[in-house]
């Protein structure tokens, strides 16, 4: 079962277009005092940290608080329905989450609040430890489709982090109807 799980997860992740790094998975600081609250709403994705050649486009997060610092997440993009989940905290730090991503069976996936002020920009970032190798992916979203200054703050904190920019993709949010 665990085996079969972790299969699971690695196809789901792989074919998401993850990034594969040989190592541990680095130990990054989170956002302090993660307000749940004032991080729902809707987020567009800006940036994407993925293996895969982008050309994502109209990227939209939807988050939903339940209750006991969990939420539900729907992932779209140009206006159709992508994925959905249910997040909820692990530990200590609210800003530290793991997605059940509803996708026919159980894929828990780390997804952690790198840095956001709420209401321009927010960095998520999901690095998963498989015994061999991890399996990133992050996010820069902004509240507002088109802010450039929302934009460079999130990806300032990639810079700040040592975090390996080339994996980085432009979301193209022109056009869009949703
Ligand atoms: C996700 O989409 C479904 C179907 O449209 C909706 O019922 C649900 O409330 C949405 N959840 C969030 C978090 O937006």
């Amino acid at each position: 079962m665990y085996t079969y799980s972790v299969i699971f997860v690695l196809c789901f992740y792989v074919s998401y277009g993850q990034v594969l790094v040989f190592n541990q998975c680095p130990d990054l600081p989170v956002q302090r005092n993660f307000d749940v609250e004032k991080f729902m709403g809707n987020w567009y994705e800006r940036n994407v940290y993925t293996a895969g050649s982008g050309g994502d486009r109209c990227n939209l997060d939807t988050f939903r608080s339940t209750d006991c610092g969990s939420f539900n997440l729907n992932m779209t993009d140009a206006g159709d329905w992508l994925v959905s989940g249910r997040a909820r905290p692990i530990g200590a730090e609210a800003a530290k989450l793991v997605v059940d991503y509803f996708v026919g069976a159980n894929a828990e996936l780390p997804y952690w609040i790198l840095e956001t002020d709420y209401n321009s920009y927010a960095v998520a970032w999901s690095c998963l430890q498989s015994p061999a190798a991890t399996l990133r992916y992050a996010w820069v979203l902004t509240r507002n489709r088109n802010s450039e200054e929302a934009l460079q703050r999130g990806l300032s904190v990639f810079e700040k982090l040592s975090i390996d920019t080339s994996y980085l993709k432009e979301v193209d949010q022109n056009n869009c109807s949703n």
